[in-house]
């Protein structure tokens, strides 16, 4: 039985070494639990990017292991790809379809699901993002914003456990970033594990139970988030401002 709480991602003593000897993620050992919502901040080159592509297998390990639901990423990648939802730092590169459901069917598609439940899942996706209206627009005329959120509709129709967003608030607006946020308060909110890559705190700090600090691809910090961010100046990470702090949101 899946109990909220049981750890559904484990990574213990990972390395990634690049081709030319790099070490993007430098013997990382970590849990977390199911339902969680972590951050995993550090400035650019602290290895977000590489340890997030390990939860699916689009990275393999040069020594240690990732598992899933206590299953080996590397020995069942399909099932990986199937519990953890990646939505990528650049929406456009994700983008396939010529329409917004065209784009959001793709995935389910792929998977050989019957034409009915291909369509019902686009729909379910797109209502959950808010992008009911716009099913049959191009997605190159969508707002950086709406962009994302196809994006994340599309990582939806895989009815994914986990969701992961790597630096989900690059190049938006300040509507586009409280579009984003909200998308995974409510994903957060019903269930799903979130595990958000940024460099930047302050949009989503309220909503984690965890902040975890990377730099050079070591956890150098890991806990509840008052604890911990406090000490984001001196890994590189801008300190907290207030952006909708967890008092603004509740007003
Ligand atoms: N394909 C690659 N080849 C060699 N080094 C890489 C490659 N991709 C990333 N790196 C290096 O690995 C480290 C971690 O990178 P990355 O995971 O992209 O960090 P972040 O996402 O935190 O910005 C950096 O030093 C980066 O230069
Ligand atoms: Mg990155």
């Amino acid at each position: 039985m899946k109990k909220k709480d049981d750890v559904i991602i484990e990574v213990v003593n990972l390395l990634h070494r690049f081709p030319d000897g790099t070490a993007g993620v430098d013997r990382i050992s970590l849990s977390i639990r199911r339902g969680a919502f972590v951050i995993m901040a550090g400035p650019n080159g602290s290895g977000k990017t590489t340890l997030l592509r390990h939860f699916n297998g689009l990275a393999m390990p040069s020594a240690g292991t990732v598992k899933i639901n206590g299953i080996s990423v590397k020995e069942n990648l399909v099932r990986a790809r199937r519990v953890v939802g990646m939505v990528f730092q650049d929406a456009d590169s994700q983008i396939v379809g010529e329409t917004v459901s065209e784009d959001v069917a793709f995935g389910p598609e792929n998977l050989g699901m019957d034409p009915s439940e291909i369509d019902s899942r686009t729909r379910w996706a797109l209502e959950k993002v808010g992008l009911s209206h716009m099913t049959d627009a191009a997605p190159h005329f969508l707002s950086g914003g709406e962009k994302r959120r196809l994006a994340v509709a599309g990582v939806l129709s895989m009815k994914p456990e986990i969701i992961v967003f790597d630096e989900p608030f690059s190049n938006l607006d300040y509507p586009g970033i409280c579009q984003v946020v909200e998308q995974m308060r409510t994903l957060h909110a019903e269930g799903h594990t979130i595990v958000v890559a940024s460099h930047d705190l302050d949009p989503v700090i309220g909503l984690a139970d965890r902040l975890i600090f990377l730099n050079r691809g070591r956890v150098v910090r890991d806990g509840e988030p008052a604890i911990v961010a406090p000490d984001a100046a001196l890994f590189g990470i801008r300190p907290v401002t207030g952006f909708m702090s967890q008092e603004e949101r509740v007003l």
